[in-house]
């Protein structure tokens, strides 16, 4: 996305998966403040809640991560991005910490099956944001079903 991030061994290295979604979420993000305005979620942010935010200035975006310590990374990187006043941080379980209705929520949540063996450098990341169950889908499923609510 043409931004430099800080990474530590706690997050996953932002990737060309990361790229698509924050794109996607971008576009979306414009769309709908061309129509009247918006507010994101932005469920797992690890590394990189600020592209969609600098990219997509019109929006609020509240991030979440499951652990403390990639959310103390995506504070510095929002830090080091100018964005403290315009993106939210906070921790938890998918949808679980988050109140009230969004416009989007997106994620690029762990979906590696377990049993899988990753190349080595993917291996040497966080397994906490790589592998779910049920064949790598557990934790899509139950965002997707956890947001019809939100
Ligand atoms: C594949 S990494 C993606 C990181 C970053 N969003 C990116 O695209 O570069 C998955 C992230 O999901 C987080 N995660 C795993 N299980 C979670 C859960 N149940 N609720 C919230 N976040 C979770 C992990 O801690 C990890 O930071």
């Amino acid at each position: 996305m043409g931004l430099d991030f800080v990474v530590t061994p706690a997050v996953l290295v932002p990737n060309p998966d990361t790229e698509v979604l924050v794109q996607r979420a971008v576009e979306l993000a414009r769309e709908q403040h061309a129509r009247c305005g918006s507010r994101t979620s932005e469920q797992a942010p690890d590394a990189s809640p600020s592209p969609s935010r600098h990219y997509a200035p019109n929006v609020d975006v509240v991030a979440s991560d499951i652990t403390t310590e990639a959310l103390e990374v995506a504070r510095r990187n929002v830090e080091v991005h100018g964005l403290g006043d315009r993106v939210q941080l906070i921790c938890g379980d998918l949808m679980g910490p988050f109140v009230g209705s969004f416009d989007l929520v997106c994620a690029n949540l762990p979906y590696v099956a377990g049993g899988i063996t990753p190349c080595p450098e993917v291996v040497a990341q966080p397994a906490r944001a790589l592998y779910a169950d049920v064949n790598g889908s557990a934790l899509v499923t139950r965002l997707m079903d956890d947001s019809r609510h939100t």
